[in-house]
């Protein structure tokens, strides 16, 4: 797939599967965040890989993260939340590292991991991956912070599961250029 194809027909994946990105594949998903635009080449951002039961203990921290708020589950909730981060068979979470800077101010590094984010989903894609940027209250909880050893400096921009699409991808919304392009300053 060419760069473009990838770049305007790219979409998300809810439903992955096996088999996971193979090691070559993850090499260059990991090697694509990091061509991410980055202001003052602060190199702001650091992955974590989750696979097999990484991803069974990323399930036990969300449901921590539940009992610290006090949340009674019933045991379907619990073994609901349990196996969210089982809809795939690989997640990369994507953390800012945030560090005073002069010139580039903290939002910044953060939109430089999310471009690497955006950056991983298009290099699953293009090599016929699918993949899926979740966030939700857990990614802001402390306790799943804590869990993943993510520091006071520090941000989660993403959860992306990766894996093999689920059936056919779904359909491309159309958009139009011009709903959201508007000259300026010709007149
Ligand atoms: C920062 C961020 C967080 C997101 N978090 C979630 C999420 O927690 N759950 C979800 O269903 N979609 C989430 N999405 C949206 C999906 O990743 C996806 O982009 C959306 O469903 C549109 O599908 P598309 O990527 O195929 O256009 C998030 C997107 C972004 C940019």
């Amino acid at each position: 797939m060419d760069a473009l194809e990838a770049l305007t027909t790219r979409r998300s994946s809810p439903r992955l599967t096996t088999p996971a990105p193979s090691s070559e594949q993850l090499d260059a998903i990991i090697q694509s965040a990091l061509r991410a635009a980055d202001h003052a080449l602060l190199r702001p951002s650091r992955f974590l890989l989750l696979q097999e039961q990484s991803l069974t203990k990323l399930g036990e921290l969300f449901v921590a993260a539940e009992l610290a708020d006090g949340v009674d589950l019933s045991p379907e909730q619990r073994e609901k939340i349990l196996n969210k981060p089982l809809r795939a068979p690989t997640i990369i979470v994507a953390i800012a590292t945030l560090q005073d800077h002069p010139k580039v101010p903290s939002i910044e590094q953060e939109y430089s991991t999310a471009a690497a984010v955006q950056c991983m989903s298009l290099a699953a894609y293009a090599q016929g991956l699918g993949s899926m940027w979740r966030t939700g209250s857990k990614a802001y909880h402390e306790t799943v912070r804590a869990g993943l050893g993510v520091a006071a400096h520090e941000k989660i921009v993403g959860f992306l599961y990766l894996g093999t699409p689920c059936g056919p991808l779904k359909g491309l919304v159309a958009h139009t250029s011009e709903d959201h392009l508007t000259t300026w300053g010709l007149d």
